[in-house]
């Protein structure tokens, strides 16, 4: 029993997170998580019966042991699958319009995967983007937020269990999915689809928050860039913009780029580098500048390796103070 006990706290403890699908924090993942609790107590239901009819041909009375009598076959081979099977079925079915499309959505945000990053715009009511950021989806409570998947190169896959299932994202094509979250909090997403070298550090967060700090966030985003305010962050501007930064990186209110890389208007509020690869900070973003190489290998972005020490540092902080 007591090793049976960190088991059983093991087994109870994976059972929420923040990339859980049985944690569900939305409407949509509630549905999936009940139909899938009711898969697992069927499914050991029938097999512990089928065990216990299988003990009981093997080791029951010699004189009852003949169990293939035509009704235990057309009664437990044919009609007891056709009715359960037919009655999930019809569950299933009646349950699926609460994973599609329904009414007219508070918030429409444009997710582009990207090779291997995602490419996050915040639409206005007529389609076009308000601003772009990356990596980072912040979303209200109880909300229908409409989340319109795209690829820019192969195919990725957007997946946040809390929230809902997956959806693919294939190249020249939008898909939609819709998530009203009912509970406030960090969840973890992931790419599902194997999409190239750096597929595995393909990661992002949706954070779901209340309605006035959603508000105050938007805001936030929408601004320009913060004006740098010391000698070293206005050094760090001027290497953003001559060592060749912002022909991939935009920094709103300071160039226009050819947006390759993430926008990088609001990137020291960020948690992470590299799409989940390493926790933000003024050295992560040294380095990550210096040698992204080597921190997460095949991605778009050239290591800086040539940049005076001084200047790296300067650029850094300047990032770092972008928030
Ligand atoms: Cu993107 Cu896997």
């Amino acid at each position: 029993m007591k090793r049976a006990l960190p088991l059983l706290s093991f087994g109870l403890a994976a059972c929420s997170g923040v990339q859980h699908a049985l944690d569900p924090a939305s409407e949509e993942s509630a549905f999936i998580g009940g139909l899938s609790w009711l898969l697992y107590g069927g499914a050991t239901a029938i097999f512990l019966l089928v065990m216990a009819i299988a003990a009981y041909a093997v080791f029951g009375p010699e004189s009852r042991k003949r169990l293939a009598h035509r009704k235990l076959i057309v009664g437990g081979g044919i009609l007891f699958p056709v009715v359960t099977l037919t009655a999930l079925m019809t569950y299933a079915f009646a349950g699926a319009p609460n994973l599609l499309l329904r009414g007219e959505p508070a918030l429409h945000v444009e997710v582009t995967g990207e090779q291997y990053w995602w490419r996050v715009r915040y639409l206005d009511e007529n389609g076009w983007a308000q601003f772009e950021t990356a990596n980072e989806i912040v979303v209200p409570a109880n909300r229908t937020v409409a989340f319109h998947l795209r690829s820019a190169d192969v195919i990725h896959s957007f997946w946040v269990p809390n929230l809902h299932g997956k959806l693919d994202m294939i190249p020249g094509h939008s898909k939609t999915m819709q998530v009203r979250p009912t509970r406030t909090g960090v969840y973890r997403g992931q790419c599902a689809e194997y999409c190239g070298t750096q597929h595995a550090k393909m990661a992002f967060t949706v954070e779901v928050v209340n309605e006035k700090d959603f508000e105050r966030w938007h805001a936030a985003r929408k601004a320009t860039a913060r004006i740098p305010d010391s000698p070293l962050l206005q050094r760090g501007r001027d290497v953003f913009l001559s060592a060749g930064c912002g022909s991939c990186h935009t920094v709103r209110g300071v160039n226009e780029s050819r947006a390759l890389g993430p926008d990088l208007t609001h990137v020291g509020s960020r948690r992470t580098l590299g799409a989940g690869a390493i926790p933000n900070s003024l050295g992560a973003l040294a380095g990550w500048i210096a040698d992204s190489q080597a921190l997460k290998p095949g991605n778009r972005m050239p290591a800086f390796r040539n940049l005076q020490p001084g200047d790296l540092q300067a650029v850094a902080a300047y990032l770092a103070s972008l928030e």
